[in-house]
């Protein structure tokens, strides 16, 4: 019978444990999080990392300005929390209106201050593998496999997904693990074929239960990204089948989430797999927390 890799528990040991290091400082560490316009999902993920950093006794700035702020004025914002002492952190949630100029608003942000470890200084750091803060949700899923005692050293682990976000740090951490990496990709030519290699698979790709058994080797730890959320019954159906749980599911509720692997059949070939939601999600809070924390330990001292 599979494993669950339960996030919930192990973003609440994560959490529990930087509560001593916080009382330790001179200050509370702060986190400023910038969130352009109103888009539901980010305005989800941004109210549950300002409810995590108040149970931690963290202080946290919410800056929402309009979907139409220019590349310029986002730049002043992120500069002015660059020059203010109490901000440990700044984040900048993705994605951005498609008039901005991302990369700008990236390398703006100082890298000491650069909890999402996006700026290029702290990539660079990642690659050759410097002590800097790491992306939130590939350094949750490193989190996630050592706190559940799966050995990565050796593994061959396939990464589904190149994005600068989660699929090309991922394949970074595991590589610094001395997993074999190999990134997969939508120009793959043969997708089943390489992730059939894998001990380790990780779906970062955004497609809705798009990894399924003709993907899974039998045995594998299976390590699922993806968070989409299906709103027509028609999508629930074609995935799950007419009479399952996730049909029951949307039909009580209206939408189902789904990640990039077909969950029924995770949950039948791996050894250990990460729900959605419940699986990883959790971590990426947790790790914004832990970022947080440490640059406020940097920064302090
Ligand atoms: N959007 C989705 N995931 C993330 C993340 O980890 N950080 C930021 N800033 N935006 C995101």
């Amino acid at each position: 019978m599979a494993q669950i890799l339960d996030g919930k528990r192990v973003r609440d040991e994560i959490l529990e444990e930087l509560k001593p290091r916080i009382a330790q400082l001179s200050r509370k560490p702060g986190l400023a999080v910038v969130l352009v316009g109103n888009d539901p999902a980010s305005e989800v993920y941004v109210g549950s990392k300002v409810k995590t950093c108040a149970e931690l006794g963290m202080v946290s700035e919410k800056l929402t300005p309009s979907a139409d702020i220019s590349t310029d004025e986002l730049l002043a914002i992120v500069q002015e929390l660059n020059a203010r002492p109490e901000i440990d952190g700044i984040l900048v949630q993705m994605p951005l209106p498609k008039h901005v100029d991302t990369q700008r608003v990236l390398d703006a942000i100082s890298p000491e201050k650069d909890v999402d470890g996006f700026h290029p200084t702290n990539v660079g750091n990642l690659s050759i593998g410097r002590p800097s803060p790491r992306p939130c949700t590939p350094s949750g899923v490193m989190e996630l496999l050592r706190r559940a005692g799966i050995p990565v050293a050796g593994k061959h682990a396939v990464v589904v997904g190149r994005s600068d976000i989660v699929g090309k740090p991922m394949a970074m951490l595991l590589l610094h693990a001395h997993a074999t990496v190999t990134v997969c990709h939508s120009r793959t030519a043969d997708l089943a074929a390489e992730c059939q290699r894998a001990d380790i698979l990780v779906g970062a790709i955004g497609r809705p239960a798009m990894l399924t058994r003709a993907h899974m080797k039998p045995g594998a730890v299976m390590i699922d990204v993806g968070i989409n959320r299906l709103d027509k019954r028609e999508d629930v159906v074609r995935i799950f089948g007419e009479g399952s749980d996730k049909v029951a599911a949307f039909d009580k509720r209206g939408s189902v989430l789904v990640g990039d692997m077909h969950p029924y059949d995770a949950a039948e070939l791996s050894s250990h797999w990460t729900p959605v939601p419940g699986g990883v999600g959790p971590l990426t809070i947790a790790m914004l927390m832990v970022n947080t924390v440490e640059a406020a330990e940097r920064r302090q001292v």
